[in-house]
């Protein structure tokens, strides 16, 4: 069911609380284009983190990369960007605005009364803003154009890469050479990609200027199967191991018809949005020897491996292509909770409390420290608690408002723990530590405070 009201609230949050703003907001914005504010600049760095973590750190076979957003023209002629990465376009005859025509056709099946058996057809339906007629669709190329240098006449075209993984075909054999790799081995990079969309709503979901996190393995055309199988898996696990509610994801395989120009097999792990209903967060794509193919046919150079047995062939390549912007929506969707009052003043027993279930990992700030008083006492102790930690954890220090409103407003951004420095800590030498979902409180002796804090993460 859609709850766009609930989306309305968490996009309130994000602005209220320093997640996100809109881009260039003081000049009116600039349509699909965000900021990270404080906290969102933390919890999508802590995502990348985990992400660079579980599919780099800590394996044997993928290596990283950080290869350039300019890209000449001929690299998006090689990959067939140029030519197919396309969405259909429509434009309203009377106010000429734009929109994507399989969205459009996407969003009346959605209504209720549709009848599956009588298709609408495209032609049926009016201007979502004016109720003027249509026209045909248009194909509509995506790619992002700029240009270089500074002499009118002489500047050479370039183009903001469409996707992060084609900077890892060009440096494939660099890559292979200097890491001394066989296959099977995997490249990773997490970097900008840019898109000119159509359509640009549901706030971070689809944005011009968005962030990737790809991987691309490199294979026997014969193991395709069983790597993509396993990368498949990995990626899924990947979203549970970072508090994702199982139910809200699903897989999805593309149609024949549905699938990008170098895909074989094509499978998206979608999440069940508030907005509407089941959207791709993530994608695994078999690519077959498509891409290094193509670029070796274009750049003259040889792409193809030679294996132990002396067998030769063109890698064959399983990409899994998460968007760090996707995930940080849908890990801050699926955090989204609100409570009945569970904290502060009596006078305040019936407001509903938000609470951001991060997982510990994500969360932006890792421990609160508060100190009952302003004064000077209390003030210190709870600063040297604070950088006896601040190297390790994240930590936000707070003396404003009743202790009950600084523990709300730490619930709000997800903090996993809050310590209390108060008068008895002058005397028993310990702070009070409360955890964010249980609401368990611990006293826990300074003195063992680092070493509580730490175990926990
Ligand atoms: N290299 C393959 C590729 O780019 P894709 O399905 O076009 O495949 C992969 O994109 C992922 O990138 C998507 O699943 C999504 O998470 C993210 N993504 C794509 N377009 C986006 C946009 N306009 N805004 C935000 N994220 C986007």
């Amino acid at each position: 069911m859609a709850d766009q009201n609930l989306m309305e609230k968490i996009i309130s949050l994000c602005k209220r609380r320093g997640f996100v703003f809109p881009g260039s907001e003081i000049y009116g914005g600039l349509s699909a284009s965000y900021d990270y504010g404080p906290l969102g600049v933390e919890l999508k760095n802590n995502i990348k983190k985990a992400w660079w973590k579980a599919m780099v750190q800590k394996r044997n076979d993928v290596v990283g990369l950080d290869s350039t957003i300019l890209t000449p023209k001929i690299v998006w002629e090689a990959s067939g960007h140029l030519q197919s990465f396309h969405d259909p376009l429509v434009e309203c005859k009377v106010c000429h605005h734009r929109f994507r025509a399989d969205h459009l056709l996407e969003a009346k099946q959605a209504e209720p009364g549709y009848i599956k058996e009588k298709p609408i057809e495209l032609n049926e339906i009016p201007c979502p803003d004016c109720g003027g007629a249509l026209s045909e669709p248009k194909n509509f190329n995506l790619l992002m154009k700029t240009e270089l240098g500074a002499v009118d006449g002489q500047k050479e075209d370039a183009y903001l890469r469409g996707e992060t993984c084609q900077g890892i075909y060009l440096d494939y054999l660099s890559v292979k050479d200097a890491m001394r790799q066989k296959l099977p081995f995997g490249i990773a990079q997490v970097g900008k990609a840019f898109r000119n969309e159509i359509t640009t709503k549901n706030f971070i979901f689809r944005m011009r200027e968005f962030e990737q996190m790809e991987m691309q393995f490199f294979v026997d055309p014969k193991d395709a199967e069983k790597h993509f199988n396993y990368w498949k898996e990995q990626r899924w696990n990947w979203y549970l191991s970072l508090g994702m509610t199982e139910k809200n994801l699903r897989f999805r395989q593309h149609a024949t018809d549905e699938r990008a120009h170098y895909a074989k097999d094509a499978w998206d792990i979608e999440y069940n949005t508030p907005w509407g209903g089941w959207k791709e967060m993530a994608g695994v794509h078999n690519r077959g020897d498509w891409d290094l193919s193509r670029h070796g046919k274009y750049s003259g150079i040889d792409t193809t491996y030679t294996d132990l047995e002396g067998e030769k062939y063109v890698p064959y390549i399983v990409e899994t292509s998460d968007g760090a912007d996707r995930a940080t929506l849908m890990f801050l969707i699926d955090a989204f909770a609100e409570v009945e009052t569970r904290s502060g003043d009596e006078n305040a027993k019936h407001e509903k409390e938000l609470v951001l279930r991060l997982h510990k990992d994500l969360a932006p700030i890792k421990v609160a420290i508060l100190p009952l008083s302003k004064k000077e006492p209390l003030q210190k102790i709870a600063k040297e608690i604070q950088s006896s930690i601040w190297n390790e954890l994240m930590t936000q220090y707070d003396e404003t408002g009743s202790i009950g409103k600084r523990y709300r407003r730490q619930d709000e951004i997800g903090t996993p723990f809050c310590v209390t420095v108060d008068f008895d800590s002058l005397e028993d030498k310990k702070v009070t530590v409360r955890e964010r979902d249980s609401m368990k409180q611990e006293r826990v002796a300074m003195a063992d405070l680092r070493k509580y804090l730490l175990e926990k993460f």
